[in-house]
């Protein structure tokens, strides 16, 4: 049976989808284009996968190709993208998944709206400053901006408003991207708990090839 939730994301019953939405969580990691929030988003999902976690990433680029295929780069088509990406994303973590959302996010509005639609939100500001994500550029999209082929660009002629109250903030020019993977894995494990056996690994063999389950 479905019943209406906040964000018209509809969500199941408590009966019919048992207790799993209490450790579900959405970490949308905000930053600059370069910044590492991919880098940090598959790093971080390599450690909880490892561990047996219902674990998926939304990242932007990817999306972009399917679920939000020809969205662009305006205001109303960068709104969209993150609204459906919160949808999405909602969705998952209804169902106990831990959804890693590595997509610029520049406006504080958005984002705003993307924490209050969710029961359990986490916001992570890869912050690397321009001039350094402009120096890594690895998809030479800055150099394609400042040359005028592309145009919108987050950081040249399209906004980033820093986030005010992020709940974590990773320096990636300051902080190793290990450092800063720790730092994120342990605060997804404050924030859902040891009781979904976040440290512990997700199954180990016993005699004869089986496997116990996690402890939990
Ligand atoms: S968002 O603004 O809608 O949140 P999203 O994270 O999905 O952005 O997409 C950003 C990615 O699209 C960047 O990592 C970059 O590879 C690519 N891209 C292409 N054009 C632009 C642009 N004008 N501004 C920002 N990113 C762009």
């Amino acid at each position: 049976m479905l019943n209406n939730s906040r964000n018209g994301v509809p969500e199941k019953s408590p009966g019919a989808a048992g207790n799993k939405s209490a450790n579900g969580l959405i970490v949308w990691f905000t930053g600059l284009s370069g910044a590492g929030k991919s880098t940090l988003a598959e790093a971080v999902f390599s450690r909880l996968d490892a561990r047996g976690r219902a674990v998926e990433i939304l990242d932007g680029d990817i999306v972009r190709a399917h679920l939000c295929k020809g969205l662009g780069f305006s205001r109303e088509d960068r709104m969209e993208n993150i609204r459906r990406i919160a949808f999405v994303g909602n969705l998952l973590a209804q169902h106990g998944v831990i959804v890693l959302v590595p997509v610029i996010a520049p406006y504080r509005s958005i984002r705003a709206e993307v924490r209050k639609s969710s029961k359990a939100y986490m916001e992570v500001f890869v912050n690397a400053p321009l001039e350094i994500c402009e120096q890594r550029d690895p998809k030479g999209l800055y150099r394609r901006a400042r040359a005028g082929e592309i145009s919108n660009f987050t950081g040249i002629d399209d906004p980033y408003e820093i986030p005010e109250s992020p709940d974590m903030e990773c320096q990636t020019h300051v902080e190793g991207i290990e450092a800063c993977v720790e730092r994120i894995v342990e605060a997804i494990v404050e924030r859902i708990g040891a009781a979904v056996g976040l440290g512990t690994p997700a199954a180990e063999p016993i005699a004869g090839g089986a496997f116990k389950a996690p402890v939990l």
